[in-house]
């Protein structure tokens, strides 16, 4: 565990870079399950040393004018659920709220989220806001964490990059009770496009393209059939290349569509469900990558 040392100085100093750069809160990771950042005391390590973190965290607080919050999972593993304790010292150490991952590091990205281990943090602590996170795929995954863990609000990761639409989806569910309608395939390829073009805008034809092979393959989840647009995608180069492959994928996608251009429905993707909305455990493969296998190999 490396928080002894220059580390509280260094993280004082990120803070206040951040600040002076204008950004508008600094958030600090201690959910990150990864070996290679676990290994130096960062991520999840953090919340094996209570009384450490808060230290640091508080130096981080009294460094800066903008908000610090704290983003965690419900502790190291089963044996060791200390995300309830370790909110209650960061709120006396000055976060503006804690943002909780209801997973332990020991399952990584895998089973289920625990809403009793995220209302036991929001229980612990006095007054901040505590945001619920994990597997919120759907509106109706939002609403029964909010509902049952009586969180102040849900943060949503994966759930984002197969359905960038979801935030939209999820406000109106939650004002009006009514599930809005699925965005179609024009829309989905739309949007693709789009992002396609910005990453191009920020990082360059090539970086960009080269990034977005695995930014494609989420938005390919949805759209049905894809294997022979996904082979494409994986050697993506230029943003030509991109048009060519999406022209012939949708030539070749109208085999699975009837007569409107509308998937057929035995090749219509199933919906998302979350972890803890399924009656099994596990969770199915995503297609977004993260880390495999027993933790302690990452
Ligand atoms: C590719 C990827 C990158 C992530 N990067 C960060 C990060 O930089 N900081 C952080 O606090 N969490 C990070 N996380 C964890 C997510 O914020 C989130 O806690 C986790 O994925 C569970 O939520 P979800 O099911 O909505 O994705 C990352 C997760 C993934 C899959």
């Amino acid at each position: 565990m490396q928080l002894f040392g220059s580390v509280p100085a260094e993280m004082r100093a990120a803070a206040m870079l951040l600040e002076s750069s204008g950004f508008a809160s600094v958030d600090i990771n201690m959910g990150c399950p990864v070996r290679k950042v676990t290994r130096i005391g960062g991520g999840s390590t953090m919340m094996t040393e209570l009384k450490k973190t808060a230290g640091l965290v508080r130096g981080m607080v009294e460094a800066v004018k903008i908000p610090v919050t704290a983003k965690m999972r419900l502790g190291w593993d089963s044996e060791n659920l200390t995300a309830p304790d370790l909110a209650r010292v960061l709120e006396d150490a000055g976060v503006a709220a804690v943002f909780v991952h209801g997973r332990t590091r020991a399952q990584g990205f895998g089973g289920t989220v625990s809403l009793a281990g995220i209302r036991a943090v929001v229980e612990a602590v006095h007054c901040i806001p505590v945001i619920g996170n994990g597997d919120v795929t759907t509106p109706e995954a939002a609403k029964t964490m909010l509902a049952e863990t009586g969180c102040a609000g849900v943060s949503i990761g994966r759930g984002a990059f197969y359905n960038p639409w979801i935030f939209r989806q999820t406000r109106h569910y939650l004002r009006t009770g009514e599930l809005p309608p699925e965005p179609s395939f024009d829309e989905r390829v739309r949007v693709m496009c789009r992002h396609l073009d910005l990453m191009i805008e920020v990082f360059g034809e090539e970086t960009g393209c080269r990034m977005f092979r695995k930014v494609a393959a989420w938005y390919a989840k949805r759209l049905g059939p894809v294997i022979e647009f996904r082979r494409r995608l994986a050697l993506l180069r230029t943003r030509d290349g991109f048009y060519a492959a999406l022209a012939a994928y949708q030539t070749w996608r109208t085999q699975f569509c009837d007569d409107r251009g509308e998937l057929l429905p035995k090749y219509r993707q199933q919906k998302l469900v979350a972890s803890f909305m399924r009656p099994e455990a596990d969770s199915p493969p995503g297609a977004v990558r993260v880390p495999k296998g027993p933790v302690e190999v990452w």
